[in-house]
């Protein structure tokens, strides 16, 4: 299948250009359109109408064109409060066609991830902004665009794996069958980590991971080899630490914190990152 690419493109010397750069242009020359809304526009239970444009980022594989935000202008009094909300509505009563992953509705699946307004989120956990302003809603930056909001998450999902996220011993449990136990201090240890939902909007904001998605692995898979690194059961702490030490799957990060302003979990990647590398000294 053909891919929109949205990002990524910084592999192809010289053109370093970011997804706002590349997008741009393609505001101005996409052509809007504006289904008109089915939902009622006025009366019912006393609420004036409140109407607002969203202007969403489309791409078709099937119809591989250049890339357009397309407009949809919805009644507020009419939706629920966050975007997430406003997306569904969109695809119910207005275009069946636009394209976005969506499951949980709470902020736990990390699925809704995307870009409002320029800074990375989830659809579910943000709330839409009332006023005149449109809002503007585009993939997570520099990934390989499947279709309309959906990107390609399989180079993030690698990247996870090969940090190995999972318990390893060499010594087998003391009592076959039963939990390996943790202090409170220990357990304590993995706060800030564990709570990851693996949504990649800190890896899709951070400058190094968009000039080396390949190599770098990234503020997300490094936060989990610091969670296992950090884990008083796993007894692989030396082999994780030499796995990663590595000029590019870890000294790419440059602490320039975006990963953290841009978490929706309010985690801080490039934290956990200096004390990896603060480890390997
Ligand atoms: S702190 Fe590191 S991982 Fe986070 S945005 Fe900066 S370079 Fe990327
Ligand atoms: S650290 Fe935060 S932003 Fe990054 S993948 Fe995990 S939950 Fe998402
Ligand atoms: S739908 Fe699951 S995090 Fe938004």
């Amino acid at each position: 299948m053909s891919t929109g690419l949205i990002g990524r493109l910084v592999r192809t010397k010289p053109s370093r250009l970011t997804t706002a750069a590349r997008l741009i242009p393609s505001r101005f020359t996409a052509s809007v359109t504006e289904p008109e809304s089915k939902s009622p526009s006025g009366g019912g239970g006393g609420k004036a109408s409140n109407f607002k444009t969203f202007q969403i980022y489309r791409w078709n594989p099937d119809n591989p064109s250049k890339p357009e935000l397309q407009d949809y202008k919805i009644d507020l009094k009419d939706c629920g409060p966050m975007v997430l909300d406003a997306l569904i509505k969109i695809k119910n009563e207005m275009d069946p066609s636009l394209t976005f992953r969506r499951s949980c509705r709470e902020g736990i699946c990390g699925s809704c991830a995307m870009n409002i307004d320029g800074c990375n989120g989830l659809a579910c956990l943000t709330k839409i902004e009332e006023g005149a302003k449109e809002t503007t809603i585009t993939p997570l930056p520099h990934m390989f665009v499947i279709k309309d909001l959906v990107v390609d998450m399989t180079n993030f999902y690698n990247q996870y794996k090969s940090i190995e996220p999972w318990l390893k011993r060499k010594n087998p449990a003391s009592e076959p069958g039963k939990e390996i136990l943790q202090s409170k201090k220990d357990r304590a240890k993995l706060d800030g980590m564990y709570e990851c939902i693996l949504c990649a909007c800190c890896s899709t904001s951070c400058p190094s991971y968009w000039w080396n998605p390949e190599s770098y692995l990234g503020p997300a898979a490094l936060l989990h080899a610091n969670r296992w690194i950090s884990d008083s059961r796993d007894e692989y702490t030396k082999e994780r630490l030499e796995a990663i030490d590595d000029e590019f799957k870890l000294y790419r990060c440059h602490t320039i914190l975006n990963c953290a302003r841009a978490c929706p979990k309010g985690l801080n990647p490039g934290k956990q990152i200096a004390h990896i590398k603060q480890l390997q000294r």
